[in-house]
Formats: C-alpha cells, sequence, structure tokens
C-alpha cells in the first residue's frame, strides 16, 4: 500500500546524514540543459521529483546516468519533443525547463505544470516575465507553446518575490543578449547554489542573496562538476521530529547557515540547539510558548515549507500558538487529519491558532501534499498509539527513504 504505519512514543536518538536539497537540485538538472556536453551532479537526492526532472530531460534527448548519489547528465543528444505529461503535471519545477530550452533551442511546447496543491500557483509571472524577453506564446489546448529567436536581456521590476520566478528569468537570461537585472529577486539558499552552479559554467552573475541580481549574457557554457547543498527543509523535518519526541539528534551535513529562523523558533519553544561546522545537534523536547505569532515569508523569513512540522511540534507542546501563512493560501491542509488525532487547531484566514495538547492519539490520516504528508509522520511519531498515514507517495517526492532515517533514529516506523 502507499502508506506509512507508526507506533508513536518513541524518542528519537542518533544521527542521521542530511540529504541533498530537492529545491536546489531541480533547477541545477534544468541548467544542465544550457551547457553542451557532460554536467556531474553530487549529492543529488534519490527522490521522486529528482526522478521525474530526470525523465524530462531524457525526453529531450540528454543521457542521465546516475550512481549513487552522482548524476551525470549529457546534453549532446537535446533536442525539440514532447515532454511526458505525467511528469511535467506531477511537479510545478517542470515549469523550470521553459527559460533553460528557450535560452538553447528557441521553442518549447508544454502542458502545465503541477505540483504540490498548497494553493492557486499560477504561473501567470513566469510568462509574462519571458515575453519582456522577446518570447512568443499561444495558449494550445492542454497547455502552452513558447518561443524566441535570441532572449533579450532586460530590467525586470517584479510584482512580488517569486523563488521559481527568478530561477526561471536566471536560467533565460545567462545566455541571453545584453544584461538581465532582477528584481525584487528571491535570496532562497537554493537560488544561490543555482547562481554557484551557473557561474562555475561561466555566467556572469552578480548580487546572488542580494535581492538584485544583474546576469550579464555570455556565448556559452561549459560542463562542471557541482555538489548540490544540503536539504535545509529535510533537516528541519527532523529537526521536529526530535523536538516532538524528546531525545537528542545529530543532523550531519544540515545547513545551519541556512536555517537561522528555523533555528531561533527552535530555541524558542525550549529545544537545545548546537551548531557544528559538521551538522546540527538537536536535543528535544520543545516544551515552552512561542511567543507572538509565527509568520512565514521569503528568505531569511521563516519558510512556508517549515509551516506544517512546526504547527505539529506546537500541537504537541502542551502551549498555545499562532501561525500566520503569507506564501500560499492553501497550506493549512494537514488541519483536519491533525483534528483526528486530538489536535485543537481552528483556522481563519491565513492564520492557525493551535492550542497544544501535551499530546496527540494515533489515527488513519491522509497526506494531501509533501510538506503537510511529512509533518503527520512527525505528529504520528508523537502520538499515543498507531497511526497510519495514507499517500506515501507525496512524502517520496522530496525525502529519501523517510522510514528508514526515522527508523535508524529509534522510530516504530514501517512501510503499510
Ligand atoms: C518554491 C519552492 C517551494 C516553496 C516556495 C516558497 C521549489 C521547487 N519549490 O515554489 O518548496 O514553498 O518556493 O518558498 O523550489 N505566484 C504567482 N504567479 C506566478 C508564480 C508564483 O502568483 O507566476 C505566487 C504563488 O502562487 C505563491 C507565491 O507567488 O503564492 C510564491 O510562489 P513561488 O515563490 O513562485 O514558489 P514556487 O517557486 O512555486
Amino acid at each position: 500500500m502507499d502508506a506509512v504505519r507508526i507506533y508513536g512514543g518513541n524518542c528519537l536518538h542518533g544521527q542521521t546524514a542530511i540529504q541533498g536539497s530537492k529545491n536546489a537540485s531541480l533547477p541545477i538538472l534544468a541548467a544542465t540543459l544550457l551547457i553542451n556536453g557532460t554536467c556531474e551532479i553530487e549529492n543529488c537526492p534519490d527522490i521522486s521529483d529528482v526522478y521525474h526532472m530526470q525523465r524530462l530531460l531524457e525526453s529531450l534527448g540528454c543521457k542521465i546516468i546516475r550512481d549513487g548519489s552522482l548524476v551525470r547528465v549529457n546534453t549532446e543528444g537535446l533536442s525539440e519533443c514532447d515532454m511526458p505529461a505525467d511528469s511535467v503535471g506531477v511537479m510545478r519545477s517542470s515549469i523550470m525547463l521553459l527559460g533553460a530550452l528557450l535560452a538553447r533551442i528557441g521553442s518549447v511546447s508544454m502542458e502545465y505544470p503541477g505540483g504540490c496543491v498548497i494553493g492557486a500557483r499560477p504561473i501567470d509571472l513566469h510568462l509574462q516575465s519571458l515575453r519582456k524577453m522577446g518570447v512568443v506564446t499561444e495558449q494550445q489546448e492542454r497547455g502552452f507553446s513558447a518561443r524566441a529567436v535570441r532572449l533579450q536581456g532586460t530590467v525586470f521590476r517584479l510584482p512580488f518575490v517569486s523563488v521559481g520566478v527568478t530561477e526561471n528569468l536566471l536560467l533565460a537570461a545567462v545566455l541571453a543578449e545584453g544584461v538581465t537585472v532582477i528584481e525584487p529577486a528571491a535570496k532562497e539558499p537554493e537560488i544561490q547554489a543555482l547562481c554557484d552552479f551557473l557561474n562555475l559554467a561561466g555566467a556572469r552573475i552578480e548580487g546572488k542573496g542580494s535581492g538584485r541580481l544583474i546576469i550579464h549574457g555570455v556565448e556559452k557554457l561549459t560542463p562542471v562538476r557541482f555538489r548540490v547543498p544540503a536539504d535545509r527543509i529535510v533537516a528541519g523535518t527532523y529537526m521536529c521530529a526530535c523536538m516532538c519526541t524528546g531525545g537528542s539528534v545529530f543532523l550531519k551535513g544540515a545547513p545551519a547557515q541556512d536555517m537561522e529562523s528555523v533555528l531561533a523558533c527552535a530555541r524558542e519553544m525550549g529545544a537545545a540547539v548546537e551548531c557544528a561546522a559538521d551538522g546540527i545537534l538537536v536535543t528535544g523536547p520543545a516544551c515552552e510558548r512561542l511567543p507572538g505569532v509565527l509568520k512565514t515569508g521569503c528568505y531569511p523569513a521563516f519558510p512556508t515549507d517549515m509551516q506544517s512540522p512546526f504547527m505539529v511540534t506546537m500541537a504537541v507542546s502542551g502551549h498555545s500558538g499562532q501561525i500566520e501563512e503569507k506564501v500560499f493560501e492553501n497550506r493549512f491542509r494537514i488541519v483536519p487529519e491533525l483534528l483526528k488525532m486530538g489536535a485543537d487547531i481552528s483556522i481563519r484566514g491565513n492564520t492557525a491558532y493551535i492550542s497544544g495538547q501535551g499530546k496527540l492519539h494515533g489515527a488513519i490520516v491522509q497526506a494531501e501534499e509533501l510538506r503537510g504528508g511529512a509533518a503527520l509522520i512527525v505528529a504520528a511519531l508523537a502520538a499515543e498509539g498507531t497511526s497510519i498515514v495514507i499517500n506515501r507517495h507525496y512524502i517520496d517526492r522530496g525525502y529519501e527513504d523517510i522510514v528508514l532515517h526515522l527508523r535508524n533514529l529509534g522510530a516504530d516506523i514501517e512501510h503499510a
């Protein structure tokens, strides 16, 4: 079955190695399309979103070889083809191929991308911005086509900060004619990793992490070997699992420098957090009341992807708390499931009011998206009794073998 069974109540102890970042790997894999030859991407997580991105690249004529966590992408056979609709539909990052393909072969037709159902998540700003670079788009029956002779650098004053739009425009701009300015640009560490990858390959991007990116178009990029940074969201999820169950876990390789807002929140909730050069030691439980409202936002603010695991942490903390979701309008989908486990949470507008119960109980619950699904597993680890989390495939999109990782930390958990 597509589910996970958890017998709750075990404290987590030990060490777990944090996988490479999903949100960095996906745009970097898309960026290999800009380079003729073979790029080697190290520390690429073995998760289903990466698998789908690999399939998409293969459908475009690339040859891909995975050797452990090293992925080699040879783009010499790149040509315009139909991308498999199931892979385009399953994840939003397929939109990233648009900027890269327009830059490299000047023509794309694809279905509308999918991804987690955490809000409307339109692609209007992607298309509108690319049009400003000279792209002509056309609506088709189930998707759209886009073409350009040569992309033109331009100055963007975007109406809001978007991770995906910043990445797409970066991919479009590195080989464009002239200079492109992206403002406000997203500052997420995954975007900084994409800039590092592209600059290593010969791009000329200035201002990474500053909110204003200046890209001087170059004629060509050359193949490189690049290591994907560790996944701050996966690290934060295991941190919440430790805070909810008590115990002490060393998150090996966790990128503390990218997790300041999350670590500050964990400390305020009473967890002990010690940062070392090679990872983070977290010791639970989190039993303090979080003062004020926890608000999600663009980096360096508290990440929306950590909102669900922290909601669970509050629900088991025994204190009340509030979370305001400011990025996605539909990101409280785990609340009805947590209520089945005995949580006391109500929602008004984009704010969740959590009355910490001290304890949850086991239940059969359903994951409806990636991070919410992982958060339900965290809740089940801390709950009394047995839980089943249905729809494991959502969690597999972003977590490398979460069952094995948690079992190695002492959780009583199995595939069901
Ligand atoms: C990325 C991350 C996701 C994270 C999110 C916010 C990846 C693969 N995914 O998603 O994990 O939760 O950033 O940190 O890196 N929007 C529009 N029109 C557009 C584009 C976006 O209205 O054309 C809106 C979205 O609906 C959302 C907001 O902008 O409300 C921010 O979304 P965006 O930053 O683009 O998120 P993603 O790139 O989809």
